[in-house]
């Protein structure tokens, strides 16, 4: 049995509300630590890491021992320090007593860059290289309880002032392709508070509550952004680079969770983007392949500067995925359905309607039939580099609702329809050089790799996914040379023969 994303989401929710994140001393006595916080209920996990000092996340079986331990904790009084007295989930533990060691961190990078592509190079074929890509680069169990438990901490700011709200991750930390040290993407979620849309009437009267009334709900969603952002930069414990982004398409605030090391986007009412994060939840969880191939064709990317951590006019991650999952679409046996396909299989009470945009999607896993493909990683690969080499970027646009390509709707260097808002492109951002660099990079890593399949690799030389991480030395510069001299052997061969079949037929040869 599959799990679902709402179940999924509803199982992290829960841990994250019976979490405290705590600040320790460097050393600490983890026995006593844990005996410590004992006292207010059982612990059903914990575990430390190293960001901006030690830190650890500690989730209590019941609710109450939260509350114990809040009770008991004071607020600092050092003198001449004056405080913002909020009180939170996030705290610190001193002692007199401090242990000997440190405590086990777990660790929160992952391997640099030489290290992964060495590792890599010593995997039987491509399907294990991405594999250990994946165990290298997916977030890990803590990774994913920190960001829940930031996401909750958040959200007892924003409910400060709207007790019924709630807060929601999306994005790259919910939908399976997360990479150690993404960002978290949240959204405050205001229209689910309760009667929202409808009030009760008592025969001849109805009561609403006087609300100020805005001009548009992008007004409102500002509004309150700003209020949230100005509580989180004010009294946010451990928030600090707060920036209000308030008139992008999108209204936003950023700003930085020192103790998780965590950058966060925080948006109002992205429905449709949780909806989005569940799509790709959905894909990702049908087949083994989809993780393993984004997260190949991702790494692959930011190695050689085509994504960027920096806003521009760079191809975006979830561009990258789009195209993946396009890519996998389209194979002669689809290795995954189309979105329509997945609308058709949703049952009545999964109709979802956003602001007038269709979200319909099966929920239910364990409805979607496998694949018949068989295809390995190996030949994925090469295959995604050498679709994307000669894919008609100037006329087509990629669109994985219908798993087809189409006449772009508009100019734009690359354009992907929104699976849900379906006028608007999700790479609108990228220019036409971008593009190019990207066409470029899938050619030359196409020949790498078919190049390899041709010579056999050469033992302790990077190959396969590990060689086409590869940024420069000497190895990408002989493939290159190689790359020159069979493509002029080739065309050298491809002359030839065409003036032998000019000769046999005595006619121009017609190229379709
Ligand atoms: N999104 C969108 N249209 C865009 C950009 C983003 O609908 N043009 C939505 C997607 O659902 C995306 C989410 O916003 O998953 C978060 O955007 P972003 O942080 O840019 O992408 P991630 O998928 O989170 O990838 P990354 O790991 O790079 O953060
Ligand atoms: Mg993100």
């Amino acid at each position: 049995m599959k799990t679902n994303f709402s179940d999924v989401q509803n199982v992290r929710h829960e841990q994250a509300k019976h979490s405290v994140l705590i600040s320790c001393p460097p050393k600490i006595h983890e026995t006593k630590f844990l005996q410590y916080l004992a006292q207010h209920g059982e612990v059903a996990s914990h575990f430390f890491f190293d960001s901006n000092g030690t830190h650890a996340v500690v989730e209590f079986v019941d609710l109450q021992s939260v509350e114990s331990l809040l009770s008991v904790t004071k607020i600092p009084s050092d003198e001449d320090v004056y405080v913002v007295p909020y009180k939170s989930r996030y705290i610190r533990v001193k002692t007199t007593n401090a242990g000997q060691q440190f405590p086990k961190c777990w660790p929160q990078t992952s391997l640099p860059m030489n290290n992964l592509i060495e590792k890599l190079s010593t995997a039987e074929n491509i399907e294990d290289q991405a594999q250990m890509l994946l165990d290298e680069l997916q977030l890990t169990e803590e990774s994913i309880r920190l960001r829940y438990l930031v996401s909750s901490l958040i959200s007892d700011i924003a409910t400060a002032y709207f007790p019924e709200a709630t807060v929601h991750l999306y994005g790259s930390s919910v939908n399976s392709f997360g990479k150690m040290g993404c960002d978290l993407d949240l959204f405050l979620n205001l229209e689910d508070i309760k009667g929202y849309k409808s009030g009760k009437s008592t025969g001849a009267y109805t009561a609403e509550f006087w609300m100020r009334r805005v001009s548009s709900g992008r007004t409102a969603q500002q509004k309150i952004l700003s209020v949230i952002g100005e509580c989180i930069d004010s009294f946010g414990p451990g928030c600090n680079e707060v920036h209000k982004i308030l008139n992008a398409r999108c209204p936003l605030v950023r700003f930085s969770h020192q103790p998780s090391g965590l950058q966060c986007d925080l948006t109002a009412d992205n429905k449709i983007a949780l909806r989005c994060s569940e799509l790709l939840y959905i894909y990702s969880n049908l087949d083994h392949r989809v993780r393993a191939l984004v997260f190949a064709v991702r790494c692959w990317a930011r190695a050689h500067g085509i994504t960027s951590s920096i806003p521009g006019q760079w191809i975006t991650n979830f561009s990258l995925t789009m195209m993946v999952l396009f890519f996998l679409q389209k194979r002669n046996s689809p290795i995954i359905p189309t979105l329509d396909q997945l609308k058709s299989l949703a049952g009545k009470k999964e109709k979802c309607i956003i602001d007038g945009n269709d979200c319909t999607f099966v929920g239910d896993l364990n409805k979607i039939k496998q694949t018949a493909n068989t295809e390995t990683l190996d030949i994925l690969l090469i295959e995604f580099l050498e679709f994307y080499g000669k894919f008609d970027f100037k006329t087509n646009c990629i669109d994985i609702r219908k798993g087809l390509e189409k006449n772009k709707p508009e100019v734009a260097a690359l354009y992907i329809q929104n699976p849900f808002e379906q006028t608007l492109n999700v790479s609108k951002n990228v220019n036409q050089p971008q593009l190019q660099r990207f066409v470029n990079l899938a050619q030359e890593s196409a020949f790498i790799l078919q190049d390899q399949v041709r010579e056999s690799a050469k033992i302790g030389k990077p190959w396969g996914l590990a060689s086409i991480l590869l940024t420069n030395g000497s190895d990408r510069e002989t493939t290159t040379k190689r790359k020159k001299k069979i493509l002029a052997s080739e065309r050298i061969g491809g002359l030839l023969d065409s003036l032998k079949d000019n000769g046999n037929t005595g006619k121009r040869k017609v190229e379709h």
